[in-house]
């Protein structure tokens, strides 16, 4: 049964997040002025709020002026967590600002200068400590400016080891403080860098392998950076989810390969954004489904809280879709008859052992013949997207 457009309301229990920057963006672009007003962090929270969102996230640079000082900063988060408690929001993660400042131009962990690196690891403990304080269970990383445009700029190898030595060092303060807190990285393989470091999920998988402490650091995969690469976002959320690493997640909308665009989710790829809540709906993840768009350019502030709501309304459509698609007998069939119930089986019966395979040449004969029917599922899903079952 479809549900009706006017019975879709966000609520807290969904867990929809938004970054403050997110609503909070004044739209300048490389060629243009910013067309909006700036938003108070408190007034993005309130409005959130009432339309349903359950919490919010920023980086450091958001909430307090980059060179305030311990005091400003302390009364800044005080009055955030006031407004937290008067709302009944959550700070659902935090994250820090390494590459609005000129200073990180050449990158904040990976910097070829030895005492940018320094303080940008200060920069990050400094937020880190903060959100420790307000109970974020997630700390993002997102190297925007760890990278390159030239090849002769940076030995990566080494490039690599200074991210490593990062990540380790903040991770060793965060078990020698006692924080309940992980690292989710969020790869992104270009813009504002030509080239980013760890610029796909499977790069930065890898990445956290050669980490001194894996198990504390994971993956914040965004949407619209895996599509300007050209890949498969619902490929790249299952690998994270099959490796245990999808700690949080940044849903926007990307068509095709070109600039970040962070569209309003499903307003990009809308069958692969069908097929991602499809997947998450049916994994054990239970972070927040958190949305790192930009409301376009060509918005004013009614049309910031409207794109807000669409994000969550997207989400639930999809879901309700995604249900009914699960639900329909006609789609169960199609499954079980493209061999997705087969695929969940081992390949060996037990006890067996790859003594057991044999090659021949009339088996394969045999099994060249049988058709998958891929398209009919497929079509099966698309009528349930479009309500049309
Ligand atoms: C982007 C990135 C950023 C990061 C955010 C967290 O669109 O390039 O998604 O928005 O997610 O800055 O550090
Ligand atoms: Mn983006
Ligand atoms: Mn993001």
């Amino acid at each position: 049964m479809l549900t009706p457009a006017q019975d879709i309301k966000p609520t807290k229990a969904d867990k929809f997040a938004f970054g403050l920057w997110t609503v909070g963006w004044q739209a300048r672009d490389p060629f243009g002025d910013a067309t909006r007003r700036a938003l108070d962090p408190v007034e993005s929270l309130e409005r959130l709020s009432e339309l349903g969102a359950w919490g919010v996230s920023f980086h450091d640079d958001d909430l307090v002026a980059f060179d305030a000082d311990e005091s400003a900063r302390r009364a800044r988060f005080d009055e955030w967590k006031s407004a937290l408690d008067r709302t009944g929001m959550v700070t659902s993660m935090m994250t820090t600002n390494l590459f609005t400042h000129p200073v990180f131009k050449d990158g904040a962990f990976t910097s070829n200068d030895r005492d940018v690196r320094r303080l940008a690891i200060a920069k990050t403990r400094r937020n880190v400590d903060y959100a420790a304080e307000l109970g974020v269970p997630t700390y993002v990383m997102w190297g925007g400016r760890e990278g390159s445009e030239m090849d002769a700029a940076k030995d990566i190898r080494d490039a690599l080891q200074r991210y490593k030595e990062g990540v380790d060092l903040l991770c060793q303060y965060v078990i020698d403080q006692g924080y309940d807190l992980r690292f989710a990285i969020e790869p992104k393989p270009n813009e504002p860098r030509g080239d980013i470091l760890l610029p796909t999920v499977g790069h930065a998988i890898a990445f956290i392998d050669q980490l001194q402490y894996p198990d504390m650091v994971g993956l914040n995969p965004e949407t619209g950076h895996e599509q300007m690469a050209g890949l498969n976002y619902v490929h790249a959320i299952a690998q994270a989810l099959w490796s245990g690493k999808l700690f949080h997640i940044d849903l926007n909308g990307q068509r095709g390969i070109k600039y970040d665009q962070d569209l309003v989710f499903g307003h990009g790829d809308l069958t692969s954004a069908f097929f991602l809540v499809d997947l998450i709906e049916r994994s054990d993840y239970s972070g927040p489904k958190h949305f790192d768009y930009k409301p376009m350019r060509t918005e004013d502030l009614d049309g910031v809280w409207a794109s807000a709501e669409a994000n969550m309304r997207m989400y639930l459509m999809l879901r309700d879709r995604a249900r009914s698609f699960r639900e329909d007998p006609a789609v169960q069939q199609a499954l079980k008859a493209s061999g997705l119930e087969s695929l969940a089986e081992p390949t060996l019966t037990p006890g067996e052992t790859i003594d057991d395979l044999t090659f021949s040449a009339e088996a394969a004969e045999r099994l060249s013949d049988r058709g998958y029917g891929y398209v009919q599922l497929s079509q099966l899903a698309v009528e349930h997207l479009l309500g049309a079952r």
